[in-house]
């Protein structure tokens, strides 16, 4: 490294975070970072850390989404994402159950029908930011949708998740956000124990209902189970998918023959999909705590060593993906890191994709003119998310 260890979190670091992680693989691929943690990001590096949850944990974790000045508990602390073996299991079974293949065909035709407002919402604004008038709205919708919330409760969503992610970095003289973290928790705890009532009373074909009906050896999930899990689907299924959307849209917006080719034919929109997931990573970092002294590529990190597994520097990683720091649609590697990798592999993979593909499908048909209204665009500051700060767009049918 050039002088220090490198801060993942520098803001010229959060705009193009790529030439760093190409020098982190060339020159230490597992390295301490400032102001703490550690880095690893080659490709067999992060899928060794991620297929040992026994070593690697996400339990250890907890003291991050609910340091001791918070003051009381955050349940996205009990969600299958912050369980290691063996109870990670046992959470996943009862979970993946309501995530049933079925689940994706019967919420298709209303991601469609939602897709078609939207876009016809930005078409009669035209001069759109497409970050909030597009890419947050459809999944605030969706995921609304899948845990039976009242419609009008989605413009709050975004401010829960801010809150609750603010917490994760959150110091004990930052009053303002820890008091406005705590009323946030209330208040979702407040809405999810309204739903999951209502479902006891009223059994229907919803997510929640079929979380309250799955059962591993005849034991259901416990109710702070559930909260948790109502917990992290919200911050999982939102700003993930968001920022899927507008990173693809500015892609789209930048790249006119890439745009005809999409138009020209649809069936190649997965494809482009699986290249911006691997280009521009929603998700470019997931933490993991070693449980004991051990090695990684060869490192020596000790017991208690926070890492910074980078997702995205291994979707980059020459020795995997030739040619890795360009954007191609004719790409055929099909290993992805962009879900994650072994036991806590997405679980809404299935869905973001479907999600994305409609929207992109009904934007290209209906939307004949894409432009972009800013020379710049500003990237959100999170090191463990990517995603644009606005996207200002002028879209014509
Ligand atoms: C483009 C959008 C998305 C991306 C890039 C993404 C990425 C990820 C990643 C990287 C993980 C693994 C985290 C880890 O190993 O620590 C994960 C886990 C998870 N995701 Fe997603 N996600 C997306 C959308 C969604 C959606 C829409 C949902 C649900 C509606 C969802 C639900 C989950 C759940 C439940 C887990 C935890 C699985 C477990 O711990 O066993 N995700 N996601």
């Amino acid at each position: 490294m050039p002088s220090g260890r490198p801060n993942l979190s520098l803001p010229e670091v959060r705009q193009n975070p790529y030439p760093l992680y190409a020098q982190l693989r060339r020159e230490a691929p597992v390295c301490e970072l400032e102001p703490a943690g550690w880095a690893i990001s080659r490709y067999e590096d992060v899928a060794h850390v991620l297929k040992n949850p026994r070593v690697f944990s996400s339990e250890g974790l907890r003291f991050a989404v609910e340091p001791p000045w918070f003051g009381r508990s955050n349940p996205w602390t009990d969600s299958l994402v912050m369980k290691d073996p063996p109870h990670h299991a046992r959470l996943r079974t009862l979970v993946s159950r309501a995530f049933g293949s079925s689940l994706v065909s019967r919420l298709e035709p209303s991601i469609r029908a939602t897709c078609e407002t939207i876009t016809s919402r930005i078409l009669e604004r035209r001069e759109v930011d497409f970050v909030q008038d597009f890419a947050l709205p459809l999944p605030a919708s969706v995921i609304g949708g899948l845990m039976g919330l009242d419609p009008s409760l989605q413009s709050r969503f975004k401010k829960w998740a801010e809150d609750i992610v603010a917490l994760s970095v959150s110091r004990p003289e930052d009053t303002e956000l820890l008091a406005s973290a705590r009323t946030t928790v209330e208040e979702m705890e407040r809405y999810f124990n309204e739903v999951m009532d209502h479902r006891r009373r009223e059994p229907g074909e919803d997510m929640v209902s079929d979380l309250l009906r799955a059962r591993v050896d005849g034991e259901p999930l416990t109710n702070r189970e559930l909260m948790g899990f109502l917990f992290f689907l919200l911050l999982a299924g939102l700003e993930t998918t968001g920022n899927l959307l507008s990173t693809s849209t500015w892609i789209l917006s930048r790249e006119p023959e890439l745009l005809a080719r999409l138009r020209a034919d649809r069936s190649l929109i997965p494809r482009f999909l699986e290249e911006v997931l691997r280009y521009e990573p929603p998700v470019q970092a997931t933490l993991r705590l070693c449980t004991e002294d051990t090695t990684v590529g060869g490192v020596p990190l000790p017991k208690g060593a926070m890492m910074y597994v980078l997702l995205a520097s291994a979707l980059r990683d020459e020795n995997h993906f030739p040619d890795a720091e360009r954007f191609d649609l004719d790409r055929t590697e099909p290993e992805n890191l962009a879900f994650g990798h072994g036991i806590h592999f997405c679980l809404g993979a299935q869905l973001a994709r479907v999600e994305a593909r409609l929207a992109l499908e009904t934007m290209l048909t209906r939307i004949g003119r894409l432009s972009l209204r800013a020379e710049q665009v500003e990237w959100l500051p999170g090191v463990t998310v990517r995603g644009l700060k606005a996207l200002p767009l002028e879209v014509r049918s």
